[in-house]
């Protein structure tokens, strides 16, 4: 633990470049003899397909390939190893045109390749395949009534002190809450455009948080030396956990492109978004809470059930906030997953513990009007000041801050508890709240610094930067540790060339690249005070060699601590050296944590106005308290909480994503019919951070926050629907119709 950076905070170093439209996204490069791909989907659920008619399609004007399952390549990750097929199905995974089994509607089944966007998407919707069709089951209900649950290590029942102590508590609730598929849908859709040299070498700009992860999975499925592999990914516009995988269309336009021979794009429509990317499973989760009649917890039941795609096993926290948010002796939790003939889930933000927090906080809310007390002074009364899950203490927890700043933000204490009691002419007003955690960690990243005899200093590293501003973060965290100004420092990143650097993720980006960063400023400034100890600039009368500790870095400059006028710049030390450059590379190691346990945390305070006669909800106030340790920039900090919560919003009060169980085929895959919050539902959102580093998981003292702003945030709005209306509603998305 080195030192805790004293920040100030910069402008979005690209913000230029995204607001002008300047910025290129993975669908905006174009090449010479560019051709482009579209996907002809299954318009079954399940089977097989027997025949596959593509003349029409080969015939149409500027058509250069059709490929299907009957003329795709042999790959060498197609290739079946012995272990492999003695997988289950729902661990085999599911590659694209490798057989004729339809797992799925909307199943890619081929792709046509065209000289032009238009004619590839006519020649698709002439190709006609003969299906024979299975009996599906895309209904999550059914499932549970008559499926079965996968088993194995992720499906273990967690028991601490003794199982369903809840039961025997003399204050105690039990209630069951459901939420629907939640679709990521960011702005920018994912696109692909891919360059092969040859066979063997290819560049693709490609939409994914994570360039070493694609790189690998294509190397892996092409048989490719990785340095034949290059992933740009220059700016993304969203994704929020939609672009970590590989996804079928990639794969389907890096086997057309490789085909034809020349430079490919293709994009999703809009409606294939809601099932060729990923999506947030449904859940229903049963919780049991019981307490003394003084406010002690006593016992916490958590059971969830989700499900997954019957080729992938995905799975995710969703109870695991429920064994460690609160000191509670006796907590038992069981988690069950059951197949659907579904494309595959996949984490979206703040996975599993959004899906968890939404009924452990709204529980926790109703076993406080239980017990008639404040539901923050509840939560006052259990709060864990260690992990009693893992036996740990915690690297730092500031939650406790977190009630006291956003209640006195909302001004929680000027509420009168009792629920319908609160009017404004014809609305009803509700307070709600509601809080989250979410893991906080460091892998291990590569950065490095090149320091030039302008004095300008350029950093890289391969990372993505999905939207939260990893480059200003960066950029800031530089310019502070070197003493230098942010407008002489460049970040490159976004390209597998540069050094390997973290996937955007997780919560986890600053944490990890932000040590390498730091500890290459860090080395820079040994190397520099090294380079000048025998300056005589430094000497006095008794000194005669200075070391890093007698410095100040300050504006581009080495000063003598205790006579600033003494003093050289970074460009003279470079310049005189003879150097073009001066490189520190940095090699940070993950961070195991293996004393501590460690967390961020937010608590959300939602005031709502319910229409007594329509239902119509309004959220007319969102505060969100977060201890995310050391915040490097506030400007971009606040607007990733603000994102987590508009997210929160459109869970608590309009996102469902609705099946047509009969066809197995979406019924709202468009933003028509599938509600997101828009400007008119979001109000004025204010985001305090308790800003407090945190003194072991990274010598920045920042933990994470891209998922912890949206955890507990859809309790806090139910729990003021309940609070305004006297409703309890347990089902989100809260539709007016739920309420009247
Ligand atoms: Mo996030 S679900 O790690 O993009």
């Amino acid at each position: 633990m080195d030192k805790i950076i004293e920040q100030t905070d910069i402008d979005r170093v690209d913000g230029i470049q995204k607001v002008t439209g300047t910025a290129k996204y993975s669908a905006e490069y174009d090449f010479p003899g560019m051709v482009y791909g579209v996907l002809a989907t299954s318009n079954i659920t399940k089977g097989i397909i027997n025949a596959i008619d593509t003349k029409a399609a080969e015939n149409a004007p500027g058509v250069l390939a059709v490929i299907t399952h009957l003329n795709c390549p042999e790959l060498p990750g197609y290739k079946s190893t012995p272990e492999q097929d003695k997988l289950v199905p729902t661990k085999k995974g599911y590659k694209v045109f490798a057989d004729n089994i339809i797992r799925f509607n909307g199943q890619p089944i081929a792709i046509v390749v065209a000289d032009t966007f238009e004619r590839a998407t006519h020649a698709a919707s002439l190709i006609k395949a003969n299906y024979t069709k299975e009996k599906h089951n895309t209904d999550f209900d059914e499932a549970i009534k008559s499926g079965t649950p996968l088993e194995g290590n992720n499906f273990k029942e967690y028991v601490r002190g003794e199982a369903n102590a809840w039961i025997n508590a003399p204050v105690k609730i039990e209630a069951e809450y459901t939420m629907p598929i939640e679709v990521h849908l960011p702005m920018e859709i994912h696109g692909i455009t891919v360059v092969w040299d040859g066979e063997d070498k290819v560049t693709l700009y490609e939409k994914t948080q994570s360039l070493s992860g694609t790189q690998r999975n294509i190397v892996r499925t092409f048989g490719l030396k990785e340095e034949n592999v290059r992933i740009i990914t220059q700016f993304i516009g969203g994704a929020f956990g939609s672009a970590f995988n590989t996804w079928p269309h990639s794969m389907a336009a890096l086997i057309a492109g490789r085909k034809v021979g020349k430079p490919i794009k293709l994009m999703l429509t809009r409606n294939q978004m809601f099932n060729l990317v990923g999506y947030r499973p449904e859940a229903k989760q049963k919780l049991g809470l019981g307490a003394s009649a003084d406010g002690k917890l006593m016992g916490i039941t958590h059971e969830a059930i989700a499900m997954t795609a019957s080729y992938n096993e995905f799975t995710e926290g969703i109870v695991n906030g429920s064994r460690s948010l609160y000191e509670c002796p006796n907590v038992n939790t069981t988690y069950k997953v059951f197949p659907l003939d579904l494309s595959q889930p996949t984490w979206m933000r703040g996975p599993g513990e959004t899906t968890g927090a939404f009924a452990l906080e709204s529980a926790m809310d109703e076993l406080a009007y239980a017990l008639k007390m404040d539901p923050i002074e509840f939560r006052l009364k259990n709060y864990a000041e260690t992990d009693l899950e893992r036996k740990k203490p915690y690297s730092s927890k500031y939650l406790k801050e977190c009630y006291e700043l956003g209640a006195e933000k909302i001004n929680w204490k000027e509420r009168n508890p009792e629920p319908r009691s609160m009017k404004e002419g014809d609305w009803l007003i509700g307070y709600g709240t509601g809080s989250g955690i979410f893991s906080a960690w460091r892998g291990a990243a590569k950065a490095v610094a090149k320091l030039l005899p302008d004095g300008t200093m350029i950093l890289q590293s391969g990372v993505t930067d999905m939207g939260p501003g990893t480059a200003t973060a960066m950029t800031n965290l530089a310019a502070e540790t070197m003493g230098l100004s942010h407008t002489k420092i460049s970040f490159e990143m976004g390209d597998t060339n540069l050094p390997p650097g973290p996937m955007q993720g997780g919560s986890g980006t600053t944490s990890t690249l932000g040590t390498a960063v730091f500890a290459a400023c860090e080395n820079m400034k040994k190397k520099l005070a090294a380079m000048i100890k025998d300056n005589a600039v430094f000497h006095t009368e008794i000194v005669h060699e200075v070391k890093v500790e007698d410095l100040v870095f300050e504006n581009g400059y080495m000063m003598l601590k205790t006579d600033k006028t003494k003093k050289i710049s970074y460009a003279e030390v470079i310049k005189s050296a003879g150097l073009s450059e001066l490189e520190i590379s940095e090699d940070s190691k993950g961070n195991p944590m293996l004393n501590h346990s460690a967390f961020s945390y937010a608590v959300h305070f939602v005031k709502v106005k319910v229409h007594s006669k329509t239902g119509v909800i309004k959220i007319d106030r969102a505060v969100s308290a977060v201890d995310a340790g050391k915040i490097i920039n506030n400007k971009t900090a606040e607007s990733q909480i603000i994102g987590a919560v508009v997210g929160g919003i459109g869970m608590s009060l309009m996102e469902e994503g609705v099946i047509d169980h009969r066809y197995g085929r979406w019924v709202n895959n468009n933003f028509a019919d599938y509600h997101v919050a828009v400007n008119a539902d979001v109000p004025n959102i204010e985001v305090l951070f308790v800003d407090k580093p945190d003194p072991v998981l990274n010598p920045i003292g920042a933990k994470g926050m891209g998922e912890v702003g949206i955890v507990g945030f859809a309790a806090a709005v139910t729990n003021a629907i309940f609070h305004a209306t006297g409703k309890r509603i347990r089902e989100i998305p809260v539709t007016a119709d739920k309420l009247i």
